[in-house]
């Protein structure tokens, strides 16, 4: 069963996911009735439009209201969805605070259109580098990697964690290409990527779940969240 949620839009005000502790709690709750209790609050950075310093203030200034509003029987790590641009770079402070808190796990998003051979390897390789492991939000949104397996295997093979969404597992243009790659160990990690109760609806998880399980049977569930634990850890 899934307990782990690692890329979520639930800390309120700080991106376009929940707008208020009101909408985040609701998020929280939906999550926590489909037995999610481990969950990553993982908001945009837009690494060319602001600064890390800006960025790490706003998401703390928020966290410092909003979290002492959740139940405690859920366990809340802080992160950021870095979206990675030559700026990550420019600053030369330690990145280490964007990564899932006390980890050296970052959630890192790259331009859609990213071919991976050129800038986002040199960067995959730069992050490597520093001692941190990028890991991969919704794969299935980057066309150069569910064309080109090759090009996934060699990600794979940098140390790159992929994960993949689990509202993607209902959309009939995709699922199967999914479940091949979910079969094939590529897709490492499952999670909601919610912004609201509509948009990345957190209810995906347990339907995504029911699903993975029928056509894959319940081994695969057990090492997606086994992988998404010892990342939260
Ligand atoms: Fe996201």
């Amino acid at each position: 069963m899934i307990t782990h949620d690692l890329h979520t839009h639930i800390l309120p005000g700080v991106d376009d996911g929940a707008k208020n502790s009101e909408d985040a709690l609701r998020l929280i709750n939906a999550l926590w009735r489909q037995g999610v209790k481990n969950i990553c609050l993982t908001p945009h950075f837009y690494t060319h439009k602001e600064s890390v310093e800006d960025f790490l203030s706003r998401r703390t200034e928020s966290a410092n209201s909003f979290l002492p509003l959740v139940p405690e029987n859920i366990s809340i790590k802080l992160g950021a969805e870095v979206f990675v641009t030559k700026y990550l770079f420019s600053e030369e402070r330690d990145l280490r605070p964007l990564c899932i808190e006390n980890t050296n796990y970052m959630l890192t998003e790259f331009p859609y259109e990213a071919r991976f051979r050129g800038s986002s390897m040199r960067q995959v390789t730069r992050l490597r580098d520093l001692g941190i492991i990028p890991v991969l939000p919704h794969v299935e949104r980057y066309p150069a990697l569910m064309k080109d397996r090759g090009l996934l295997q060699e990600l794979v093979y940098m140390g790159l964690i992929i994960q993949s969404n689990a509202v993607s597992f209902t959309e009939a243009r995709i699922k199967r290409k999914l479940l091949k790659l979910l079969r094939d160990g590529y897709i490492h990690v499952l999670s909601s990527d919610t912004h609201s109760m509509e948009r990345n609806s957190p209810l995906a998880v347990s339907v995504t779940q029911e699903y993975i399980a029928k056509k894959c049977g319940t081994e695969i569930i057990e090492k997606l969240e086994l992988n998404a634990s010892e990342i939260f850890m």
